[in-house]
């Protein structure tokens, strides 16, 4: 027994890696959990593929750009849009700038190709929206396409033509260098936004973006923005689209960005829509591996939001809501196998949530927990529930199951969250028994 107690204190025990601190510039975004992404533009017209549409030569670009004419922001109302976001939860909305298609949704100076001068929206749709934002506390994200396939002086124009080869033609390279730059600069300086969400960095290396000087532009003008990770290796996060991550993903922040349905813009012909519980047991997911997550909508051309969108960011919202304490603020949850599902950890580690997915009922069961559970209680209610722990032999490491049971009167509509109350910061064994 002696030989035991000295034993004790040097189990295999292990505490949680690093998990972001919150001290800098990242705070606001660990915390945000939620974002909303917003796709549009001229490709809301006819309903057809973002800039890709031509690009994948599904039809002419002569074709894509006649979209100008029908983009008229007739019914676009940037409060109402901010109001629902700011239902829905989300801390965060994203909206396109401009597209792989070069058509800006601001009146940039830099360039012709903007809803300002070249559709019957005349005026810029960025400012109010990021207006209405701030009026709620929501942080504001631009999100700017780095290709621009209708620019004469971009060198990729259809998925089988090119205009030319940047090592062929320096000169026009670095005039198309200066326009996009000067875009960033227009943006930086008259929308201020708090995060930056490049795109189409793929198509050419760090050096030829000039990835560094973009960030320091970028930091230049605020050294708090937050720049996405589609920067060739300049940006602050990862960015997994439409990949639902099955182990925590290596780097400290990431987002998943993802579609309601299968299309980033509105697609009247793609009915496949997410249900607000599908998406709600992703998002859960994505905050038990401690990511955020970036759910897209697209509005029609007039600016209305479609109604199956409206549904889900509600619906989100009202979950959100009730389970508030769980979501935002916390931080990642157990490493897989120590519960059947998603869970989250408060800051201070010492409140553990489950999230319990599909209407279970019964014992669900914590494995491998040597902090002592005070109190659970349903997460909205004041139900308290019962545990018990099995299995715990009082000479061994290690600790016994936890088993909670859940009464069907308990339920959620969609996702059932516990609060565990623990003695302390979370503890987790993970040895191999014995004396071990
Ligand atoms: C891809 C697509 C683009 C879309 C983006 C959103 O990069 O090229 O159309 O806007 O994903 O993440």
């Amino acid at each position: 027994m002696n030989k035991l107690i000295v034993i004790l204190p040097i189990l295999y025990c292990t505490s949680l890696a690093a998990q972001p601190d919150g001290n800098d510039k990242m705070s606001w975004f660990a915390d945000a959990r939620l974002g909303i992404f917003i796709h549009w533009g001229i490709y809301a017209v006819d309903g057809v593929d973002e800039s890709w549409a031509f690009y994948n030569k599904k039809m002419s670009h002569a074709a894509y750009m006649k979209q100008l004419n029908g983009f008229t922001a007739n019914h676009y109302n940037p409060e109402a849009w901010a109001e629902l976001i700011k239902e829905s939860g989300a801390r965060y909305s994203v909206i396109t700038t401009k597209h792989h298609d070069g058509v800006a949704l601001y009146d940039s100076k830099a360039g012709p190709l903007n809803v300002v001068k070249s559709t019957p929206a005349k005026r810029d749709l960025l400012n109010p929206f990021y207006d209405a934002l701030r009026k709620r506390n929501i942080r504001t994200g631009a999100y700017f396409s780095l290709i621009d396939w209708t620019h004469r002086d971009y060198p990729a124009f259809t998925k089988d033509s090119t205009r030319y080869a940047v090592a062929n033609d320096p000169q026009r390279w670095q005039r198309f260098r200066n326009f996009f730059q000067a875009q960033i600069g227009e943006i930086s300086t008259l929308y201020k936004p708090d995060l930056f969400w490049f795109d189409g960095d793929w198509e050419h290396p760090a050096e030829a973006w000039e990835a560094k000087k973009v960030r320091e532009q970028i930091l230049n003008a605020n050294p708090n923005a937050i720049i996405n990770g589609r920067l060739q290796g300049y940006g602050d996060y990862e960015t997994p689209e439409q990949n639902f991550p099955v182990e925590k993903p290596a780097s400290p922040y990431w987002e998943l960005c993802m579609t309601i349905n299968n299309n980033w813009g509105y697609q009247p012909s793609d009915q496949n829509w997410k249900t607000p519980y599908e998406i709600i047991t992703i998002f859960a997911d994505v905050i038990s591996y401690g990511g955020n997550l970036l759910l897209d909508i697209g509005p029609k051309e007039d600016g209305t939001i479609p109604p199956e969108q409206v549904h889900v960011l509600k619906e989100l919202g009202r979950w959100n809501q009730k389970h508030e304490a769980a979501i935002f603020g916390t931080r990642a949850g157990l490493p897989n196998g120590h519960f059947y599902g998603p869970t989250t950890l408060s800051k201070d580690s010492a409140t553990l949530y489950l999230f319990i997915p599909a209407k279970t009922s019964g014992p669900v069961m914590i494995k491998g927990l040597k902090s002592k559970v005070t109190t659970v209680k349903v997460v909205g209610t004041n139900t308290v529930l019962s545990h018990k722990i099995v299995g715990k032999i009082s000479w061994s490491p290690v600790p016994g199951l936890v088993y909670i049971d859940v009464p069907s009167s308990v339920h959620d509509d969609y996702v059932t969250v516990l609060e565990v109350k623990l003695d302390g910061p979370v503890s987790l064994y993970r040895g191999r028994g014995g004396l071990h």
